[in-house]
């Protein structure tokens, strides 16, 4: 969590209980994801740095799911949470926070659940824009050359925030108007409870409109305004806005990790979840996705078309091209992956190992050095250091109720297409030959043999010939 410095105390309310209806979705809006977290996480974050304590969650449509995902993201966090239970509008969602506010007396800060762009710094010139005006009221506003959908800015005679005129409530010369309420507030407490009390529902839509505060405020000292980068404030209210929303985070992510020094092949050819972190002088090719805990090292490569999750690599390792890692997986020091390799969840891939295509490892520990390149499936394996394991390789984990170990020592030769019927062990330096099914366990330094034995019958394919001709009676000439 990055570090706030000291600050007046501040306190958060972030909107998110409103279905989403324009996303038509079965899910709520604020729990859409975005670079790997839900909508109202990047609000709830962006009040966090702004060093806001507590930050109010106001959750309805699907309250249990979007509390439980963002305690789960931000362990640890002054997050509260209340429940608006029916949403009667915006103002009857800041009531729902009153009574987890309680004991706060300084300035709050309101945000909606939907605008995932937003920076600490914006909110926070916001806060400070009150506290210079001694106003009771900040509200941030853009213009936009298509203003539509926003609530409308009116100023008075003196060029004064007089009040915001919610667009189906706008008369024709208001709609025109093209400074915009941007849905982003601070208010001091005393201020915002009784005037939230005061807030009807007399408008085109039936609801408590927080947006009518600013004529209150208008009225009693003045309401300040900031202007903010329309790029930053704009809401998620469809799916479009959503995807678009999300090229512009993953555009910054892509940015950032350029600036420290991370070579990507094709900055708009790349997806990266927030949080994910790349050391310098690692190439990412074209393609490449990188989720949740994912952390790079430095000088790695990360072929093309690879998706890695919750992967964990050190420096100096190789993912060729069309490589997947599921996580929780680590990959030690120098090792090479792919092309076409899958790493699933346990598996823990020491210094230079080597993955080829088409291996499979889940719940694997390979040691140093140990190599399966070509077809292999290792599950619930502990692979001892410069093990080779050949060609179609297969650990047989599961009996069909249970999954058992196959435990092979240092320096084993598993021959190719050897079947490991497990629980097994294979003993340090032992070999298999090729073509094995091991059934029984292998001592150290032994050669073991599980196949059936060849038996060659020489000749035999000119007397099925001759066979074959008496039985059709020998008078046809021979075929040609
Ligand atoms: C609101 C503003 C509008 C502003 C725009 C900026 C009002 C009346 N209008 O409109 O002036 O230009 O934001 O984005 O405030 N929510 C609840 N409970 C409710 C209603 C809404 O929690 O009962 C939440 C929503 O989940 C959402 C946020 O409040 O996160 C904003 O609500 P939304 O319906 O999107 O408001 P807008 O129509 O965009
Ligand atoms: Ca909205």
């Amino acid at each position: 969590m990055a570090k706030t410095q000291k600050r007046a105390p501040l306190a958060a309310v972030v909107l998110a209980a409103g279905k989403g209806t324009r996303m038509k979705s079965g899910t709520a809006k604020v729990l859409h994801e975005l670079g790997g977290k839900p909508l109202a996480w990047y609000a709830v974050r962006a009040a966090l740095d702004a060093g806001a304590a507590p930050v109010v969650v106001v959750v309805g449509h699907q309250a249990a799911e979007v509390e439980a995902r963002l305690r789960a993201e931000l362990p640890g966090a002054p997050l509260r949470f209340a429940l608006q239970a029916e949403q009667k509008g915006t103002a009857h969602a800041v009531l729902a926070a009153r009574p987890a506010m309680r004991g706060v007396s300084g300035p709050v800060a309101i945000l909606s659940g939907d605008v995932p762009l937003l920076s600490a710094a914006t909110l926070r010139r916001v806060v400070a824009a009150r506290g210079r005006a001694r106003a009771p009221l900040a509200l941030a506003t853009m213009a936009l050359a298509e203003p539509r959908g926003y609530g409308r800015v009116v100023r008075d005679a003196r060029g004064r925030a007089a009040r915001i005129v919610e667009e189906k409530d706008a008369s024709d010369a208001e709609r025109a108007l093209q400074e915009v309420n941007a849905g982003l507030y601070c208010a001091d407490a005393a201020f915002l409870w009784r005037s939230l009390a005061r807030v009807g529902s007399a408008n085109a839509q039936g609801e408590f409109y927080l947006t009518d505060l600013v004529a209150m405020a208008a009225a009693r000292g003045g309401a300040a305004t900031v202007e903010v980068d329309p790029l930053e404030a704009s809401g998620v209210n469809d799916r479009e806005e959503l995807a678009r929303a999300g090229a512009v985070l993953q555009r910054r992510r892509a940015s950032a990790l350029m600036k420290a020094g991370v070579t990507l092949e094709a900055p708009e050819r790349f997806l990266c979840d927030e949080g994910v972190e790349v050391g310098p002088d690692t190439v990412v090719e074209p393609d490449v996705r990188l989720r949740g805990a994912t952390r790079i090292g430095a000088g790695c490569r990360l072929g093309q078309g690879s998706v890695l999750a919750d992967a964990v690599l050190a420096p100096g390792v190789t993912v060729r091209p069309y490589t997947v890692i599921e996580g929780p997986a680590t990959v030690g020091r120098g090792a090479i992956l792919g092309p076409f390799s899958r790493v699933r969840p346990g598996s823990e891939l020491a210094e230079g190992v080597h993955v080829g295509n088409f291996v499979e490892t889940k719940k694997a520990r390979l040691g140093k050095g140990a190599k399966a390149n070509h077809l292999a499936y290792l599950g619930d394996a502990v692979v001892g250091a410069g093990v080779n394991v050949g060609a179609g390789t297969i650990t047989c984990n599961y009996d069909g109720e249970k999954k058992h170990e196959t435990r092979i020592g240092d320096g084993a030769f598993i021959g190719s297409d050897s079947i490991l019927v497990a629980p097994i062990e294979i003993g340090a330096g032992a070999y298999v030959a090729a073509g094995s099914t091991i059934t029984k366990a292998v001592p150290p330094g032994a050669l073991a043999f599980g196949r059936a034995q060849q038996v060659t019958k020489e000749g035999w394919v000119a007397r099925k010939k001759a066979e074959k001709a008496r039985a059709a009676g020998g008078a046809r000439p021979p075929a040609r």
